[in-house]
């Protein structure tokens, strides 16, 4: 499955949505297995079109023109608006410009850079407030820089009210068809974006606050938001934007994630019985091998935990690799602010596991509250100690829900 295609969404206004199932991981780390969308919108009035954005080059630019040509004649594309230079919109651009025999290419300062970097390309500079005309058309920049690079821009069609948001309300998944946020499976969706955020967003979580606010400030009337990945928003834009903020404010529910590492099964049993223990004291427990479980879903479902529990065996001294690699994404991403954390561990002999892992969290902004180190595996009056703690790091992180 491998078909772009197009969509109406406004008068003289298409949106051109290029699904990929090929590539396996986003930005080359995080797993897509259900792929991912590169949105694409022609605007579009008497002999002048803009093009906004383009594709990852898993398209190639006849796939890209053959789709565009069913919806106008590329000379027609006097405009192309880079709204942010990450290859997986602008990879088409250089290629594209040729055919369209040589449009005027907009983008910010630091995006223009980077195309000249990238691509050696170049762009004409625009800055925020400033007007792209189309025909009789009015589109306005609004800058919005670290929606996750320092280049983006948005574009606001004043006279249909469509905003082309870059990957401000991006989400993950494929998209056979192009739909409405009606349309689709909602609760999928929220899913797909709530992974796409904690992990290509949520570093820059407070710069994406002061977007939002700003949106809000500048009084725009929305009728759609139109994102660069995943479904266009019409319906449900009130309920995205309140549940992308509070991701952004890493707000905590009566939720405990448990993530743990195994080599044989001893430690699992542990993590098993601090899932069952936990789950009786709130709502929901994310239940998580570091193995085996997406390093997407782990990291999405501590965006809105109240605590995590890591339980890791020691190997070679240190914290078990697959879980140390979570928890520096979580140190890179500071997303332990304002969450609980306790930690154990597992060893028959040697080791610092605990300390290290009891320190990186804390870097990742996690309070620590418990942590406990068994030397071989507990059984007896050890598991009660070890119920007697989780109860204590329940009360804690209950504690922090909002
Ligand atoms: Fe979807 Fe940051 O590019």
């Amino acid at each position: 499955m491998h078909t772009p295609s197009w969509r109406i969404i406004g008068r003289g206004v298409y949106w051109l949505s290029m699904p990929d199932y090929e590539s396996r991981l986003f930005e080359n780390m995080w797993p897509i297995p259900s792929g991912v969308n590169y949105n694409a919108y022609l605007v579009s009035d008497g002999d002048e079109c803009l093009l906004v954005d383009s594709s990852k080059n898993v398209y190639d630019v006849e796939e890209f023109t053959s789709l565009l040509k069913q919806v106008a004649d590329p000379r027609r594309i006097k405009h192309v608006a880079v709204l942010h230079a990450e290859p997986d919109h602008s990879g088409l651009i250089g290629g594209l410009s040729s055919i369209f025999g040589s449009p005027m290419l907009y983008s910010t300062l630091r995006a223009s850079a980077f195309m000249r970097s990238m691509f050696n390309v170049e762009t004409r500079t625009v800055k925020d407030g400033e007007i792209i005309r189309v025909g009789g058309r009015a589109l306005r920049v609004i800058e919005l820089p670290w929606i996750h690079w320092p280049d983006t821009m948005l574009l606001y069609l004043e006279d249909e009210g469509i905003l082309f948001s870059s990957d401000a309300f991006g989400a993950f998944g494929a998209l056979e068809k192009p739909v409405f946020d009606d349309e689709a499976d909602f609760e999928q969706y929220e899913r797909n974006a709530k992974e796409y955020f904690a992990t290509v967003v949520a570093a820059y979580r407070q710069m994406v606050l002061k977007a939002l606010d700003k949106i809000n400030r500048l009084g725009l009337s929305l009728r759609l938001i139109a994102p660069a990945h995943g479904v266009v928003l019409r319906s449900r834009i009130p309920e995205v934007v309140e549940e992308l903020t509070s991701w952004c404010e890493l707000r905590r529910k009566r939720k405990v994630t448990v993530v743990y590492g195994s080599m044989y099964g001893f430690t699992e049993r542990l993590a098993r019985l601090a899932c069952g223990i936990i789950k009786n004291r709130v709502d929901e427990v994310a239940f998580h091998s570091c193995v085996s479980s997406s390093v997407n879903s782990i990291l999405s479902d501590i965006v809105d935990s109240a605590g995590v529990v890591f339980i890791t065996p020691t190997y070679e001294g240190n914290v078990f690799p697959p879980l140390s690699n979570i928890v520096e994404l979580l140190r890179i991403k500071k997303m332990g602010v304002g969450k609980i954390a306790a930690v154990t561990v597992t060893k028959l002999w040697g080791g610092t596991a605990a300390s290290q892992l009891s320190s990186r969290l804390s870097e990742a902004g996690f309070e620590v509250s418990h942590v406990c180190e068994y030397v071989n595996y507990p059984g007896g009056r050890d598991l009660t100690e070890y119920e007697t703690l989780l109860h204590g790091f329940i009360e804690k992180a209950l504690g922090k829900v909002e």
